[in-house]
């Protein structure tokens, strides 16, 4: 199967990560009911991770439509005896171009830690794939004012890691821990203030990088307030769980992000001073 390459920055990314949600019919019913929206639409960037039994079908039944395969998570480790495990190149060589990297329930159930997120990431960009960096903080966590101290920390491990010439090639994803499957969403001048946090984060190394870089938030994105947060300055897409799973909702949620855009041969958007 080929490998899907992620293009160059430029259009809003929508993700759907389905987590483990499925059946190869429920799959096939919900790309049919997909494809005939998203196949018409330009000016955004679509990419599925479905759980990993079905990375086959979902490359087969995505072919040449332009919506991009991408993978719930991945191996640290390249090859070896590791049980359970899906590596990097193993993802690439069924068609992803995408892999999500310390998503919240991967570090909380499954306790993953800063240090192992950033050799995925590392892993990721070895294989050729493109790491979804997700960040977060609990509710505890922005009760207490350190919001962006846990954002910063886990962004640090991950630049000590590869350094920020490499982590640029990646995209960083916002949820906010209290946010995920809640129903409780970020107000787009919560999510704002993060992301203009995150970038500030990422100009300190690299301003230009940094502008280029993109931000997705994520954290119950629905079809009604899809619109206000993609109309952030520093949202460059969202990371879409629970309304990925329902055709008409991801469907909206993605036309939300195609009119987010600035009008073509609007030059650059007024984005604040970080960009
Ligand atoms: P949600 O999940 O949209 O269901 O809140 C988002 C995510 O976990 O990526």
């Amino acid at each position: 199967m080929p490998t899907r390459n992620t293009p160059a920055p430029g259009p809003k990314l929508v993700i759907a990560n389905w987590k483990m949600h499925g059946t190869h019919a429920g799959n096939a019913r919900l790309i049919d009911a997909l494809l005939p929206g998203l196949s018409a639409m330009a000016g955004v960037q679509v990419a599925i991770c479905p759980p990993m039994p079905y990375l086959a079908q979902l490359a087969g039944l995505l072919g040449r439509t332009g919506i991009c395969l991408g993978a719930q998570n991945i191996s640290e480790r390249a090859e070896g005896a590791f049980t359970g495990e899906v590596s990097g190149q193993m993802l690439a060589d069924m068609g992803c171009g995408y892999a999500l990297v310390g998503h919240s329930e991967r570090r909380s159930l499954y306790g993953e830690t800063d240090a192992q997120v950033a050799m995925k990431f590392e892993a990721a960009l070895r294989a050729g794939l493109t790491p979804v960096l997700c960040l977060g903080e609990t509710i505890h966590q922005r009760r207490a004012g350190n919001t962006n101290a846990v954002i910063g920390s886990q962004l640090k491990a991950v630049l000590e890691q590869v350094g920020m010439a490499q982590l640029a090639k990646g995209v960083i994803a916002y949820e906010p821990v209290w946010a995920i499957g809640t129903g409780e969403t970020a107000s787009p001048t919560q999510a704002q203030a993060v992301h203009a946090h995150i970038r500030q984060l990422l100009a300190a190394q690299d301003p230009a990088a940094a502008a280029r870089m993109r931000l997705l938030y994520g954290g119950s994105v629905k079809a009604d307030n899809a619109a206000q947060l993609f109309a952030q300055q520093d949202i460059d897409g969202g990371l879409i769980g629970g309304a990925s799973l329902d055709a008409d909702a991801f469907a909206a949620i993605c036309r939300a992000a195609i009119s987010a855009e600035p009008p073509v041969g609007a030059g650059l958007p007024a984005k604040n001073s970080t960009r």
